[in-house]
């Protein structure tokens, strides 16, 4: 984390879990442990129909609410998809986008990009995945992979807006798997992200964008690998379902930065 050029976030992403009446229990509950510290962001990634209920129970919290996917188009046809405007109108301050289990359902780099765009039009905060398979990564392309994917997500899209965007590292293969990357390798991946961001955009922005890790982080490994100066976050998918694991995540984000 390095809290003097940009946000450390802490995001959940509750994936296909939990219920709106489960989603209200779970937040009566984080509510009342919530740290007072203001030292990340906090955000939560529910699903769509939790999201009323997430909005609503936390509204009076720092707790920022998010959308786990909207679709490129401002309306139309599209049958079960929900565009960026409507998670904003209904609350959402944060959108994750590109993440490794939508890709693997079809979505590829073009839908990616436009999907940015269409958040950040409707003033939502994309949270950008990237992340390589373990086949790339033992066949020692995983920086190539992931420079092409944030090449292809930036595309087009102004400078000053990058500085928005938060992109999420995210490997495959740590994914749900207890299989977390180590903070050296996790490090290795984040500052390589930024060195790309740098050489699209200059130094100022590419200083200013929060890179988060995510895959198997829980509450046992967080501090080490939020220890790390490219790391500025977390996206959190099974340790964001219990409320005291999240916290103590958030509570690994307090910690002294360069
Ligand atoms: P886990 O933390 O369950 O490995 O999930 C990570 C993830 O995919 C968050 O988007």
């Amino acid at each position: 984390m390095n809290r003097k050029y940009r946000k450390t976030v802490i995001a959940g992403n509750w994936k296909m879990n939990k219920t709106p009446s489960e989603t209200k229990e779970f937040m009566a509950e984080l509510k009342s442990i919530m740290p007072k510290g203001r030292w990340c962001d906090v955000a939560l990634c529910v699903p769509a129909v939790c999201i009323p209920t997430a909005v609503r129970t936390m509204r009076e919290t720092r707790v920022g609410i998010g959308g786990e996917n909207c679709n490129a188009n401002p309306s139309g046809a599209y049958t079960g998809e929900i565009a960026a405007n409507m998670l904003t109108d209904a609350g959402c301050k944060y959108v994750i986008i590109g993440h490794s289990e939508r890709r693997a359902m079809g979505e590829t780099d073009a839908d990616v990009n436009a999907k940015i765009k269409a958040a950040m039009a409707a003033e939502l905060i994309p949270i950008v995945c990237v992340g390589e398979s373990l086949e790339q990564r033992e066949a020692n392309v995983t920086n190539d992979w992931i420079t092409l994917q944030i090449k292809m997500a930036l595309n087009g899209i102004p400078e000053e807006k990058i500085r928005k965007i938060i992109v999420a590292y995210e490997p495959i293969w740590a994914i749900g798997t207890g299989r977390t990357a180590t903070p050296e390798q996790a490090e290795e991946v984040c500052e390589h992200i930024r060195t790309v961001i740098r050489k699209l955009f200059g130094a100022k922005i590419a200083r200013a964008v929060s890179i988060l890790y995510g895959g198997s982080m829980n509450e046992k490994n967080a501090f080490e690998l939020l220890a790390q100066p490219d790391i500025d976050g977390g996206l959190i998918g099974g340790a964001s379902l219990v409320p005291e694991k999240f916290v103590k995540i958030i509570e690994a984000a307090n910690q002294p930065t360069i």
